[in-house]
């Protein structure tokens, strides 16, 4: 027995979680839990998805957080997280989640990031380049079969509204895709002009239902069956190919090809579910402004994430809306600030 142990506590000691490959998340708080209102169905479910990883952790969690604080049915909702990391990483971000929220109903699945690396092409910020940020075309995929529509959700955001009027947006028997238009952006300036000037590539936007318009792909309501039926997924990767093995179609990261194959097809979704741009631009994350009119869910796309700048006390006005939803733990902040 003494000789068993003796053979088995290096193994114990090598096993334990917090002496492993330096894979440390922070601690976070329990949110508060949130309860069906009596109008609530059993049988209506909200499907949200989301990435998971431990940069955007806090920014994923302060997400959740802000969808359950303002839904009239919390209860309904089920997260799909999907991640790029070992089994053994996906279970502390497992932990991670079930510490600020023991109760929601939620699934990991892993995204195999060889898929796509060697599709993705250098763009103008390191951060856009992650295969991670590409799982968006691959939910049809990771997904169950059973899961008809999803709402898509970047990590830098926060709803201030609830998520059940964004997700029953009517698609219609044509659209596969909901997500607020911005007709006034330059379209033409989201691609090279070796797209524009190539004999064939431009003519991709001339048989659109309507005028092909710039659509952020942070917020987006996904038919999955309609998706997997028009095999879009496959519609994407051809652009990303054309681009990684033939000619430089565009700058941006996972957006353009969305564009290529969306622009113009979109069912357009009120400006007020993707108040964007609040991280500034690509290259300085200078701090914005709200765009006019009513806002439901707040989006701080660009280089500036407000946990950074609000650690680093250089938050902008609006990064105090973020902060509330912050469930980072106080020991966790001190943690940080160490460093
Ligand atoms: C739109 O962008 C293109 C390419 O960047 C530019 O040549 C064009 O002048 C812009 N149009 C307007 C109206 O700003």
């Amino acid at each position: 027995m003494p000789l068993l142990f003796l053979l088995l506590s290096p193994l114990l000691f090598f096993a334990s979680p917090s002496l492993c490959a330096p894979f440390e998340l922070p601690d976070f708080r329990e949110a508060p839990a949130f309860r069906n209102g009596p109008d609530c169905s059993p049988d209506n479910k909200i499907h949200i998805a989301m990435t998971l990883d431990a940069t955007y952790l806090r920014g994923s969690l302060a997400g959740v957080f802000s969808v359950l604080r303002h839904a009239s049915c919390p209860e309904s909702i089920n997260f799909h997280f999907v991640a790029t990391s070992s089994p053994r990483r996906i279970q502390h971000l497992r932990r991670a989640v079930l510490s600020a929220f023991p109760s929601l109903v939620f699934s990991i699945y892993r995204f195999d990031a060889t898929l796509v690396r060697g599709k993705i092409s250098q763009s103008v910020r390191r951060a856009l380049d992650q295969p991670l940020n590409y799982a968006r075309i691959y939910l049809s995929n990771l997904l169950p079969p059973t899961v008809q529509r999803v709402l898509y959700l970047d990590s830098d955001l926060i709803l201030v509204d609830d998520v059940a009027v964004l997700w029953s947006t009517p698609l219609g028997p044509n659209h596969v895709l909901a997500a607020p238009e911005y007709c006034h952006a330059n379209f033409t300036s989201y691609f090279t002009s070796t797209f524009w000037d190539h004999p064939i590539y431009p003519s991709v936007f001339t048989d659109r239902s309507r005028q092909p318009c710039y659509f952020n792909t942070g917020v987006m309501v996904m038919d999955l069956h309609k998706w997997r039926d028009g095999d879009y997924t496959k519609r994407l990767e051809t652009w990303m190919e054309i681009q990684k093995k033939e000619v430089r179609i565009y700058e941006l990261g996972s957006l353009p090809p969305f564009l290529l194959v969306f622009a113009g097809e979109v069912k357009g979704v009120e400006h007020r579910w993707n108040q964007h741009g609040l991280g500034g631009d690509n290259k300085e994350g200078l701090c914005r402004d709200l765009h006019p009119g009513p806002v439901s869910l707040l989006h701080w796309s660009g280089k500036g994430k407000p946990w950074l700048r609000l650690d680093n006390s250089r938050a902008c006005p609006l990064d105090a809306l973020w902060a509330p939803y912050d469930l980072l733990s106080r020991n966790g902040r001190d943690l940080l600030a160490d460093v």
